[in-house]
């Protein structure tokens, strides 16, 4: 396991994200004893690409991907004013994720790899999110990590590098997902988070009450696509009987789903909170990442309950919560001290869950579980 005080010798990793519709490299460095820091961090967004489409759609990611990628990774050299050779490996998100975007960057990796002879560590790109409190924090092992973003939701509890135990996680869609069509239901731009919360501020969330799901099993697991079918039903009642949305239906609209989003969020991280609590009683820290993690309105009421359960919440800074490469060199740069490399057959891997041993969930199909 990384100890901060004393892991031998520097390190400099070059890392690379294209699991999803960010193209991202960066560069990060370890000197023992320090915290670490991000040298340069460069993030090629593709929201316009897929926006006429209302979701990603994988083979344009995937060529996005194939395009930006060493433009990237030169940038965040150039701005980390380091050669290549100056790096002391290179770290590669090897999924889970789409797969066309994923082979991108493994393929870009193992050409930068066997270029210039240094070490490849593939990364799983969710130990990169999970890791994140590390790099920006410093925090020891265990923690307990809310993971909720476009692609994920789950409660993790941290103990290593590359050991975790799911305690639950969405069995349908991730938060962010649903925050994304509530936006296209509603003919808000997307990304739907930023405008539904927008919305949100100038609504009244008592006006329509729609479903907390799960909140009357009492594991971790939570469910967040019935949200939106409520939330179309609501819709298509308001157009037929008042011939269309006004601006204040729809925010009433927006202030309502997100309420529901985040008592869920909420009780299920109180759950999740009570439960690790019980197995690593003493310090305990609840750490979010992904891209919902921005919802003032959420991390309020995680803040909320973690003053209750006196226990530290954190939030990295959103550059780092959402996808990005520095969490993959961070990762690498842990995954390497513990002597993990890869060779030339790294696969790239669509699915690929944090903890092998929890039953599949999300996405599961004749493969396994997908994260
Ligand atoms: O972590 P992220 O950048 O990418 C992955 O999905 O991995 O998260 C993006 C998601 C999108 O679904 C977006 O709508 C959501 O995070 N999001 C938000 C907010 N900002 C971004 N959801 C709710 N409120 C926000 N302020
Ligand atoms: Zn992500």
């Amino acid at each position: 396991m990384t100890d901060f005080a004393d892991t031998a010798g520097t390190l400099t990793f070059l890392g690379l994200e294209s699991s999803c519709d960010d193209t991202a490299a960066a560069v990060v460095r370890h000197d023992p004893g320090l915290p670490p820091k991000v040298i340069s961090s460069v993030v090629a967004g593709q929201t316009e690409l897929h926006a006429d489409f209302g979701g990603v759609v994988p083979e344009i990611a995937a060529r996005a991907h194939t395009e930006k990628m060493d433009i990237c990774v030169e940038q965040a050299l150039t701005k980390a004013n380091l050669n290549l050779s100056d790096v002391d490996g290179i770290a590669v998100t090897a999924g889970p994720g789409l797969i066309g975007g994923v082979l991108a960057g493994v393929m870009c990796a193992k050409g930068l790899a066997i270029g210039s002879s240094k070490p490849l560590v593939g990364v799983n790109h969710l130990a990169g999110h999970a890791l994140t409190p590390r790099l920006t924090d410093q925090i020891e092992f265990p923690y307990l990590m809310l993971l909720v973003s476009g692609g994920h939701c789950q409660f993790l509890i941290a103990k290593g590098p590359e050991e975790f135990t799911r305690l639950g996680g969405t069995i349908d869609d991730a938060p962010g997902e649903a925050f994304d069509k509530t936006a296209k239901l509603l003919g808000l731009p997307q990304p739907g988070g930023p405008s539904v919360e927008e919305q949100a501020h100038m609504g009244d969330a008592k006006r329509f009450r729609f479903p907390r799901p799960l909140l009357d099993r009492p594991d971790c697991d939570m469910s967040f696509s019935g949200l939106k079918t409520a939330l179309l039903r609501e819709r298509d009642r308001l157009v037929e009987t008042h011939g269309g949305l006004h601006k204040q239906d729809r925010a009433d609209l927006c202030a309502g789903f997100q309420d529901a989003i985040r008592d869920v969020l909420a009780e299920k991280s109180k759950r999740a909170l009570l439960r690790y609590m019980e197995l690593s009683p003493e310090h305990p820290t609840l750490a979010v990442a992904g891209g919902v993690a921005a919802n003032m309105s959420i991390r309020g009421a995680l803040e909320t309950i973690c003053a209750e359960l006196d226990t530290r919440f954190l939030a990295p800074p959103l550059s780092l919560c959402t996808d990005n490469a520095a969490m993959i060199a961070w990762a690498g740069i842990e995954r390497y001290r513990l002597g993990g490399r890869d060779g030339m057959d790294l696969k790239a891997r669509p699915r690929w869950p944090l903890d092998a041993q929890a039953p599949a969930m999300l996405g599961s199909g004749k493969k396994g579980a997908k994260a």
